[in-house]
């Protein structure tokens, strides 16, 4: 490492300058074996739990998507259902048959949740051990430059992410309202809740992100000093309640997301009768029918 001839380590030629060189400072971990620790709490916990759930609905979600496209969508009896996995649904001519339509959407989600914050740290410290935990030794000891080189200077890309995911959450809105309109009217069955929780907990999920809170209004000094200070203030409290929550919101998206694709395969597939709960004539009707088929 470089130093300064003021005794402070400066960045290799190249990297960006933050006044600390990228692994200038290291925890505990850092000088320890892989996995010791003088911890006498369940530390492995945390880590392993999140990795089973990641390998479990990360795992589903590569199936569906690369193998489950004969039952991608439910549009009978009246429903018009389609799995987010799935959505917006392409398939230009050119696609050879063997390649499922959902790879050319997915690349948005997936970049979307693989350089999002939060998962960054779960994946980093399940899967790479890079710590497991806070005073853990830790699996990489040296070359550890940030997130400033290739391949980890592609997280930087999150932000172009979450403008796609944006406009992704613009067109599952619609498959929201489409799920409510069955056989011709407005109505809510089973499948309209599913899709409804999964573009729920993903609106949340979106709007909680940190980097669209710094958007808002985290770059700024002084809110009343900014063109349009008052609402960028209000847009920015809203966003940042919501981003307390950014982990649960995680995961509950990506269960979501899964069970939703889940009931729209199971239905497609004649293994799941799809119950109507409810249908109204018109808006502002009341309901016609109360639990029926
Ligand atoms: Fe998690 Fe942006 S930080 S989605």
């Amino acid at each position: 490492m470089d130093s300064h001839p003021s005794g402070a380590a400066v960045a290799p030629a190249g990297l960006p300058a933050t006044g600390t060189a990228p692994g200038a400072h290291r925890g505990r971990g850092f000088a320890e074996r892989l996995g010791a620790t003088e911890r006498s709490d369940a530390w492995w916990f945390k880590p392993a739990i999140q990795a089973l759930g990641l390998i479990v609905l990360i795992g589903y979600a590569n199936w569906a998507a690369f193998l489950g496209a004969g039952h991608y969508h439910y549009e009978e009896n009246g429903r018009h259902y389609l799995s987010p996995f799935y959505s917006p649904y392409l398939h230009p001519a050119w696609l050879p048959a063997w390649l499922s339509p959902a790879l050319l959407v997915l690349v948005f989600p997936l970049g979307f949740r693989a350089t999002c914050y939060y998962y960054r740290k779960a994946y980093y410290r399940s899967f790479f051990g890079d710590p497991f935990a806070c005073a853990v030794g830790e699996a990489r000891s040296k070359g550890y430059c940030g997130e400033a080189r290739f391949p980890f200077v592609i997280q930087n890309l999150h932000r172009y992410f979450l403008y796609a995911a944006l406009v992704f959450l613009v067109i599952l809105w619609k498959d929201v309202f489409r799920a409510f309109w069955i056989s011709g009217h407005l109505g809510v069955a089973g499948g309209s809740l599913a899709i409804l929780f999964s573009t729920g907990t993903l609106t949340l999920y979106t709007f909680s992100c940190h980097s669209l809170r710094h958007l808002i209004g985290g770059k700024l000094d002084c809110f009343s000093c900014a063109a349009a200070g008052a609402p960028r203030r209000n847009a920015w409290a809203v966003v940042s309640l919501l981003n307390e929550h950014h982990m649960a919101w995680a995961w509950w998206s990506l269960l979501a997301v899964c069970l939703a694709d889940a009931y729209v395969r199971l239905c497609s597939m004649g293994a799941l009768h799809d119950p109507t709960l409810l249908t109204f004539a018109s808006l502002f009707d009341v309901p016609e029918k109360l639990w029926g088929p």
